[in-house]
């Protein structure tokens, strides 16, 4: 490992971006259901007559990777503390590798929901441990960029989906091929993740929860400045010997507040709508006035937006804070969904309408991007204590990949039973919700250290003030420095 000090930072984004990798195969394999279902479900002979049964059954092949999210979610706390960070990514790229396989091979549409159950599990704890791990990677500086990274990751693999839905659904004409390409695909960046994390470090927290000092001091070395690595060292230590950790203690009166904050802000999240536009984007257009290939274009426009507004938040999130980029997102988004649900009027259409709505759903996806897409994970990556860090990041993935089922399972049946403006209308009073929420419930975290948000919480800060100045001294050695200096003083 070279120690050199201008190269830290280089390290740092090396192995972010291989975990995010992780990210990638997330937005690529929820993605590309949006293009693919249309020929898979010609393929097996489903009728297009869309009776509440049939909808709950193509509800179900889209909802498949959500539902597989939902268990990987539920073993990720396990995962993430008996394997480690480093090797649970691992094993969820070989999990990305057979369910992209499996998928594409399928013989029967039974297939298609097993290969997808796997990719949803291997989402579902990637999703949860990879930002983790990018958290605990990272100094306090640069943390909100290395894990919005990840959300960055995710929306690329997205705009990679509907790229590849369109170029598949329009280079081969076999309606019974072009989607196992689509899927087939998804094995190469798993391949990518597996060869990539075999050579990155693990996690220098978990190495020292598992008492491997040695190695931990290692990798803080190959990680940090020199003259950091003892200071942190220490403050890690100091959080592991606070207090035991288990599931239960998620629900003590001190850290329930903050899992009650996280799980609600992935609720708000996925209320949003956001996946009824990523996973079911082509059907709303296609409502919208738009034609078959037209209605792909759109989607890849979808992606494009998703991905320049991470990008912008990427450079908003540590300066500007978590906070008002809620705020920004919320506001903006309840505007447009608005506006999406009443263009899909179908009385009062005109020829403006289509791209009234597609002007609309990209800037409410906008919006999402810079603010709802990136600030959970991040907020839930850093406000949970050390030890309870894994089950309390597994418990509100658990509201992601739980609330994400629901609407994915829902709109098709919504779409047919009430219509989308209302079902629009619907998601745009939850983001109402969401800005009530932030100002009340989130705290702004940017610029601290993850133990100084931990020592806060243990003074008895409220949640909203977690991010605050450090209230209480966080080692022995800056106690005796304040000590010292208040004898200098008197
Ligand atoms: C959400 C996903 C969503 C994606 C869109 C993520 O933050 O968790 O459900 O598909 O953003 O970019």
């Amino acid at each position: 490992m070279r120690n050199s000090p201008s190269s830290k930072h280089l390290h740092i984004y090396t192995i972010g971006t291989v975990a995010a990798l992780a990210g990638f195969l997330f937005g690529f394999d929820t993605g590309i259901i949006s293009g693919a279902q249309e020929y898979i479900f010609k393929t097996f002979e489903l009728p297009e007559t869309l009776t509440t049964y049939m909808a709950a059954l193509k509800g179900f092949v889209v909802a498949a990777v959500p539902l597989g999210a939902l268990l990987g979610a539920i073993f990720s706390g396990w995962f993430a503390e008996k394997l480690g960070r480093r090797k649970s990514i691992l094993f969820t790229s070989l999990l990305f590798m057979a369910g992209a396989l499996l998928t594409s091979f399928a013989g029967i549409l039974d297939h298609v929901v097993w290969g997808r159950l796997l990719m949803g599990i291997a989402i579902g704890i990637s999703a949860m441990v990879a930002p983790m791990y990018l958290s605990e990677i990272s100094p306090p500086k640069i943390r909100g960029t290395t894990v919005t990274f990840f959300q960055l990751a995710i929306t690329m693999g997205l705009m990679a989906a509907f790229i590849a839905n369109y170029v598949c659904a329009n280079l081969i004409e076999d309606h019974t091929m072009n989607w196992r390409w689509m899927f087939g695909l998804g094995a190469i960046p798993a391949f990518g993740l597996l060869i990539g994390m075999i050579s990155m470090p693990e996690s220098p927290r978990w190495l020292f929860a598992n008492g491997a000092s040695s190695k931990a001091r290692d990798t803080l070395r190959y990680l940090y400045d020199t003259a950091h690595i003892e200071k942190e060292a220490d403050d890690i230590q100091q959080s592991l010997n606070r207090t035991e950790g288990s599931w239960k203690d998620c629900f003590t009166a001190k850290i329930f507040p903050l899992l009650l904050m996280a799980f609600g802000l992935f609720v708000l999240q996925q209320l949003s709508g956001i996946n009824a536009i990523m996973y079911y984007g082509p059907s709303v257009f296609e409502q919208a006035g738009f034609g078959a290939s037209g209605k792909l274009l759109a989607q890849i426009a979808i992606g494009v937006v998703n991905v320049s507004m991470t990008i912008l938040s990427l450079s908003l999130i540590d300066r500007l804070g978590r906070r008002p980029l809620l705020f920004t997102g919320f506001i903006g988004m309840c505007v447009c969904l608005v506006a999406v649900g009443l263009s899909l009027q179908a009385e009062g259409a005109t020829a403006l309408s289509p791209w009234i709505s597609l002007a609309s759903t990209l800037a409410f996806i906008g919006f999402f991007a810079v603010s709802l897409g990136p600030v959970p994970y991040l907020i839930m990556s850093e406000v949970f204590p050390l030890k309870v860090r894994s089950a309390g990041m597994a418990i509100a993935s658990c509201a992601n990949w739980g609330f994400n089922m629901l609407v994915t399972e829902s709109f098709p049946i919504l779409q047919q039973g009430i219509g989308m403006t209302p079902t629009f209308l619907f998601f745009a009073f939850w983001t109402a919700i969401g800005i009530f929420f932030t100002w009340r419930f989130v705290p702004e975290t940017k610029n601290r250290k993850l133990e100084a948000i931990e020592a806060n919480l243990y003074a008895g800060q409220p949640l909203r003030k977690l991010g605050n100045d450090v209230f209480a001294p966080i080692t022995t050695d800056e106690l005796e420095e304040a000590e010292a200096a208040l004898a200098d003083v008197n």
